[in-house]
């Protein structure tokens, strides 16, 4: 399985960049700085550690040569 590569940048870094704005959502969330209900908090932590999973295989797997990007 190769990685796909979409306006430029490769599936995964566009799934960093996601987490990264998930991770600000999060926090802001959980310090009430916005008004989230805390359902919420937790599927978008649920969300994150998924995502972060997906995120590092893909990683690792770029790393020692299991896959490219295409
Ligand atoms: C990526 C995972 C998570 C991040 C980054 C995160 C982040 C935060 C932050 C920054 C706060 C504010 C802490 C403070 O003001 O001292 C907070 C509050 C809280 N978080 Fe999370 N959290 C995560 C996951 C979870 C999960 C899985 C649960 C429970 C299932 C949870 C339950 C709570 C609770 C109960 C509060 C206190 C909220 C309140 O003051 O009403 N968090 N979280």
């Amino acid at each position: 399985m190769t990685i796909p590569v979409f306006l430029g940048l490769p599936l995964h870094i566009w799934g960093g960049i996601l987490i990264f704005l998930l991770i600000l959502l999060q926090v802001a969330g959980g310090m009430k700085f916005i008004k989230i209900p805390f359902i919420w908090h937790k599927r978008v932590a649920l969300l994150i550690v998924f995502l972060g999973l997906l995120h590092a295989a893909a990683g690792m797997a770029l790393w020692f040569g299991w896959t490219y990007i295409k």
